[in-house]
């Protein structure tokens, strides 16, 4: 199990080294593993248009769609300071849309895992994929 995290760890603590976050200074690191056992990775991008700017996990997701993969089974952010880094909301919804209520997300700092959550406490009676099923009919 914590070489399972170590992986996710390793993965976010590199990409946070290429965050482009020259407005809040505030330098994050992404991972998520998916049921296929692949780790991607993604660092925040802010933007001088401020609201443009993209999350650590937004790129770490896109990274895994670009792979082909659509299932996430456990995600962890790494970034610097005292703080305990859980993801922001928008977040949240974004992992919720491949991950289960139970999946696994660590908020970690440079030295380890800080504080572990699972996706269903930090997003609660959350709207997914799972709502539309019966609302989709062929056209
Ligand atoms: N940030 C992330 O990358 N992930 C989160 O879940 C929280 C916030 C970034 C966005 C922005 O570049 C910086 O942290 C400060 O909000």
């Amino acid at each position: 199990m914590s070489s399972d995290v170590d992986d996710l760890l390793a993965a976010a603590k590199a990409a946070q080294l290429n965050a482009h976050a020259p407005y809040s200074h505030f330098r994050v690191g992404a991972a998520v593993r998916t049921s296929n056992g692949r780790i991607f990775a993604g660092c925040n991008v802010e933007n001088a248009a401020y609201p443009q700017g993209a999350c650590a996990e937004a790129g770490a997701i896109s990274a895994m769609c670009l792979a082909g993969e659509r299932e996430i089974v456990a995600v962890l952010t790494v970034c610097d300071g005292e703080v305990i880094g859980t993801c922001c909301g928008g977040c949240r919804q974004r992992i919720r849309e491949f991950a289960k209520p139970d999946t696994p997300i660590y908020a970690a700092g440079p030295g380890g895992v800080r504080a572990t959550f699972t996706l269903g406490e930090l997003l609660p009676h959350s709207f997914g994929p799972d709502h539309l099923t019966e609302f989709q009919t062929e056209r």
